[in-house]
């Protein structure tokens, strides 16, 4: 039976990274990195360039060692087995193929480097090349595929070693929107039939969402939040976080008034209610996903002139005239026409929905 979601966050760890640090030259990019995946669990990794996922997949894989910690597999550390005795595989996002050899003689050699004789290798390559629908193609060199194509021999090489653990570091990163959307949806069911558990590295927020089952958000080499999407996108930790995954309007403020968990904080576009027990005089930033504002009053409410109107097809996002770095973003669903630019409009929200972080002092 197909199953439709990843194991529960907090299950028992399948693979368990213990208190990592890691320099290089001196410069640390990362220290006491836990990061715990369940059996099964489909995990990214998402974060700006240089925040260290690349870092953590390869001390994963056994290919850059860590100064100090542990990485436990199956409840057996593998910290000090060299990367070709850990069976992970990973996936690059250069395809690293041989590109002289046919896409059969790709799959086959990590095979006949296992030791298996070349006569036995047909069946299992016929196998990995119907899972990716490459089974057309067995006999054409590597350098004559496209980029989809070689990527989908990529994962098909990365599975047939039967591996414990699968790693992608931007495996999409380098083909076009659609194709990548297609990749997506066909990888995510592919290691869900197999039951694999896998880690996905990606800076792209919309990946990250569509693929996984629970998603770190790394910043500078931490973890800031490693929660569901739903739960990342509803509840984020911190104003990092709900600044990288999905779009929100953000504001800056000051706590007025605190009491009873109600907040009062003044903005530059008025008072904006939220909960929380900040207080008086805090600096935070108050958020708002775009969905949850209506063009109308409501427990907040703001008067703003219209800056832009953006209408997207399915549909329209409209710009508040903007103060420094702060951002009213509405969104409507299909096509609102009738919008001037400069026009004065209504923006309202509840204040369940408003989020709200003390700026960092
Ligand atoms: N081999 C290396 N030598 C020196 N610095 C490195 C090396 N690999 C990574 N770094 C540095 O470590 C930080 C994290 O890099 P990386 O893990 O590649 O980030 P990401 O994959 O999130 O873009 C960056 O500041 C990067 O410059
Ligand atoms: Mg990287």
């Amino acid at each position: 039976m197909p199953r439709s979601a990843g194991p529960e966050p907090g299950a028992h760890a399948y693979l368990d990274v213990v208190d990592i640090s890691k320099a290089f030259r001196g410069t640390t990019v990362m220290s006491g990195m836990d990061f715990r995946v369940a059996r099964g669990e489909l995990v990214s990794l998402l974060g700006p360039s240089g925040c260290g996922k690349t870092t953590l997949l390869r001390i994963i894989a056994g290919l850059t060692s860590a100064d100090a910690g542990d990485v436990v597999l199956d409840g057996r550390a593998i910290t000090k087995v060299p990367a070709h005795k850990r069976n992970i595989s990973v996936v690059f996002q250069s395809y690293a193929l041989f590109p002289h050899l046919t896409v059969a003689e790709n799959l086959a050699f990590g095979l006949r480097a296992r030791g298996m004789a070349k006569a036995q290798t047909g069946p299992q390559v016929a196998d990995a090349l119907a899972l990716v629908r490459m089974s057309d193609f067995a006999e054409r060199p590597v350098a004559a595929l496209s980029g989809g194509q070689q990527q989908r021999v990529a994962v098909a090489r990365a599975l047939i070693v039967d591996p414990v653990l699968l790693l992608l570091d931007e495996p999409f990163s380098a083909l076009d929107r659609k194709l990548r959307e297609t990749m997506q949806v066909e990888l995510k069911s592919l290691l869900r039939d197999r039951g694999m558990t896998a880690v996905f590295v990606t800076h792209d927020q919309e990946e990250a969402m569509g693929v996984s089952d629970r998603i770190a958000v790394m910043n500078a080499g931490r973890i800031e939040q490693f929660a569901t999407p739903s739960d990342l996108y509803a509840r984020p930790a911190s104003a990092f976080v709900m600044d990288f995954v999905g779009l929100s309007s953000r504001l800056s403020g000051k706590v007025k008034v605190s009491e009873a968990g109600a907040l009062r904080i003044e903005t530059p576009y008025g008072e904006v209610r939220a909960k929380g027990a900040l207080a008086p005089g805090a600096k935070v930033v108050v958020g708002v996903r775009p969905e949850l504002i209506r063009r109308e009053a409501g427990e907040n409410t703001v008067r703003v002139a219209l800056a832009d109107a953006m209408i997207l097809g399915a549909k329209t996002h409209l710009y508040g005239a903007s103060t420094g770095d702060d951002r009213l973003l509405c969104e409507l669903p299909g096509i609102q026409s009738g919008l001037e630019r400069g026009q004065q409009v209504t923006f309202g929200w509840s204040v369940d929905d408003t989020l709200v972080y003390e700026v960092e002092r």
